[in-house]
Formats: C-alpha cells, structure tokens, sequence
C-alpha cells in the first residue's frame, strides 16, 4: 500500500478539456515530452521553445517555464497567458486547452538514456559527424532528430539523425558548430570520447514515408544534410523504385568537405547529387552553379514538380524558399512535402 502511494505521488495527472487524460512521471522535464512519451498527439514541431508550435492555455494547475523568454511565445501570446508545452514542467495536476491532431501522435515512442560519444570526424572547418551509442537498439524513422543535453548549457539542443535505424544503439549527427552557440559549442568543445551525455528522442515528423511510391527529392541547407541523409539512406536500402534527387547548398568551398559524409550514396546509381554554393570564394576556384538551392531544385528537375515527393531540412529562411517555390509556383501539395526548420 506504502508503495502505491509513493507510486502515485511520483505522477501529474493532465486532463485535456473535451479529450484524453494521462498521467506523466513528476521527474519529466517538459509537458510536451511527457504526453507524447504517453502517446498523445500534442502539437509541436522543434521541440526547443523556438517554433511556438506546442503553445497551449493553462485552465487549472500550475507550471513553470524552464526558458520563459523562448521565442516561440510573442509578447501578445504572453498576454494571453499561453504557454509552451516544450518549456513547462509541471508543478502538480494540470487541465489544459490544446487542439490535439493525429498528425502529431509518435510513430516511435520517444524515449531517454544516457549516449556514450564513440568517435568524431571532422567534415568541414565547422561541422562534424557525432557518432554517439546507447545501450538499447536505435529505433527512429530516418529524419527524425532527437534531444542532446549539452553539459554547462541550459536546455536541450534538437539534432537529426544521418544514420538508419539499428540494433547495435548507434545515433549518428552532423553537427555544425554555430559562432557564439552554447550548446553546440559545448557539444565540439566538452564532450570527450568516451563521455556520455543524455539523449532523448526520437520526436520530428519528417520522416521517410513508406506509403508512395514517388521519386524523392531531398534538399538540403548546410547542417541540414543530417536529416537528408538519413531519408536518403532509408530510400535506397529499402529498395525503392525510381531515384532520389540530392541537393546540397553550402556557402562557399570549405562547405564541400560535407560531400565526404555522402561516399556511400554515390556510389548508388538511383542516387543523383546536385551541389551549389551561395557565395563560393572567387580566389578558391568553384566552376558549378552559383545560387540558392531552391533556384537549383527548379533548374535541374524539368518535371513538373508535383511528381516527386520533397523532404528538406535547413535555416528558416530556405525553408520559406523551399515552400514558396513548390507551393505557391508549383502546386506541390502540402502532403508531399516534408521538412525540419533548424530553428
Ligand atoms: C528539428 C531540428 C533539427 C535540427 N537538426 C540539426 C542538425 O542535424 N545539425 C545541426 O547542426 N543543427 C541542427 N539543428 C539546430 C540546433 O538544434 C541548434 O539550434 C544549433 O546547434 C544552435 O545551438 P547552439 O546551442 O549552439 O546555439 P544557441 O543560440 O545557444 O541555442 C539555439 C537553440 O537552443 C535553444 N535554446 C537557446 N537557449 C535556450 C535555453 N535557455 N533553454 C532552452 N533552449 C534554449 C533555442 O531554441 C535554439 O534551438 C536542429 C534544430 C531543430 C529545431
Ligand atoms: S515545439 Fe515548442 S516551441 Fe517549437
């Protein structure tokens, strides 16, 4: 009996008005990460406070925000009393007023452990590939990324995946090492090999789908290679028919030692690479294209667009490129595009 109660006292419980009610172990540190860990479909999309995706209205109970100037709350949302369900840990029982979509229901059901770096190579003078191991089978869909908790940093950090899922508990990241960035500065700078740090994942909805038999164009911007790997990976293995489209835009030569993380999918001949570099040093020598990458996508793939199924990965900026082109100039429909802002 002792031990039910303590049981019991370890729990929040959290009604959705008009919906599910669930309760979330009281060491979790997010609302967000302790319903879908339950299973419910909760709006969100980075996970790190900075999309407002996850926001919500607090109808009874109390929480506290763990980064209450994230981004992802306008001072008119504060206004309002919103808050977001990624920053908020729960002080005790809670109602909440939040519309729940299916969209947003795990596919894998996220889960927490402590990641032991094995190694790290450099690719380019400011990003690397993070191989990290845990002691439990690596289940996530390729493009999903998952949550590192850097050491001396507040909050988590979201990374995507490059590598396939596996048995033997490898996560693989590509990880671009951001001037002035506390998280990923210490993630290059503090963790040695050998060192484990907490790892909790996978969340992201961008993941490869299984259900179309469409070619697949991935486009990637800078670190956003991790994630297009990963989908382009997934593609090939599972013996897809038809081809994958790769694009990569860097911003000048130095970004080019990124092609290295790339050996395996080249060799591939259903695999067709396209590079373009936004501002490459004249002094370096670069006889491609010269652009953004979205202005490539539409250069080399003569087909109309809305044959092909888009994953992209990328800053904000080339996301809105990304979607503009294919949305409003194509017709793309929204079901065949899928895509992570590294927010
Ligand atoms: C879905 C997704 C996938 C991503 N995948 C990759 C990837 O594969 N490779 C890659 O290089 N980058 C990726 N990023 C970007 C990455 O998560 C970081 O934003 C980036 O590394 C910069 O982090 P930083 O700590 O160096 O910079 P900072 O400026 O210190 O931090 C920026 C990030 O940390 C969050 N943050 C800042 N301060 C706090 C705080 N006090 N508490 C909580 N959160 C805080 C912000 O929301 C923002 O996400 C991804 C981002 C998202 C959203
Ligand atoms: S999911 Fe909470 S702000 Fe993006």
């Amino acid at each position: 009996m002792a031990n039910d109660t303590s049981e019991l006292a370890m729990t929040h419980q959290i009604t959705i008005e008009g919906g599910a009610a669930f309760s979330i172990a009281a060491e979790e540190d997010t609302l967000l990460r302790g319903a879908l860990r339950a299973g419910i479909a909760l709006p969100h999309e980075c996970s790190v406070g900075g999309c407002g995706a996850c926001r919500f209205d607090l109808l009874s109970g109390l929480v506290e925000s763990i980064w209450p100037e994230a981004p992802g709350l306008s001072e008119r949302d504060r206004k309002r009393g919103k808050h977001l369900a990624c920053q908020s840990r729960l002080l005790g029982d809670c109602t909440i007023r939040v519309r729940c979509d299916e969209a947003y229901r795990p596919v894998v059901s996220p889960g927490r452990w402590p990641a032991v770096l094995l190694a790290r190579r450099e690719l380019t003078p400011d990003m690397s590939e993070f191989t990290f191991r845990i002691q439990a089978p690596a289940e996530f869909r390729p493009g999903q990324y998952a949550l590192l908790y850097p050491p001396h940093t507040p909050g988590a950090r979201a990374y995507s995946m490059s590598n396939l899922p596996n048995e033997d508990g490898i996560w693989k990241f590509v990880i671009r090492r951001v001037p002035g960035g506390a998280g990923s500065n210490a993630l290059f700078d503090h963790v040695e090999i050998g060192q484990s740090i907490m790892l909790d994942g996978p969340y992201g909805h961008a993941y490869l789908r299984d259900d179309n038999a469409r070619d697949i164009v991935c486009i990637a911007g800078g670190s956003g290679l991790a994630p297009m790997l990963a989908v382009a990976r997934g593609a090939l293995s599972e013996n897809r028919v038809g081809r994958v489209h790769f694009f990569y835009g860097g911003r000048s030569q130095p970004d080019l030692g990124a092609m290295a993380a790339l050996e395996d999918l080249v060799a591939d001949s259903r695999f067709a690479l396209s590079v373009v570099l936004s501002a490459p040093a004249p002094a370096l020598g670069w006889q491609g294209p010269t652009g953004f990458v979205h202005a490539e996508v539409e250069r080399v793939l003569a087909t109309p667009l809305d044959h092909f199924e888009f994953y992209f990965a990328g800053p904000p900026p080339m996301i809105e490129a990304v979607q503009t082109l294919l949305m409003h100039t194509h017709h793309v429909p929204f079901e065949q595009m899928h895509f992570d802002r590294f927010v």
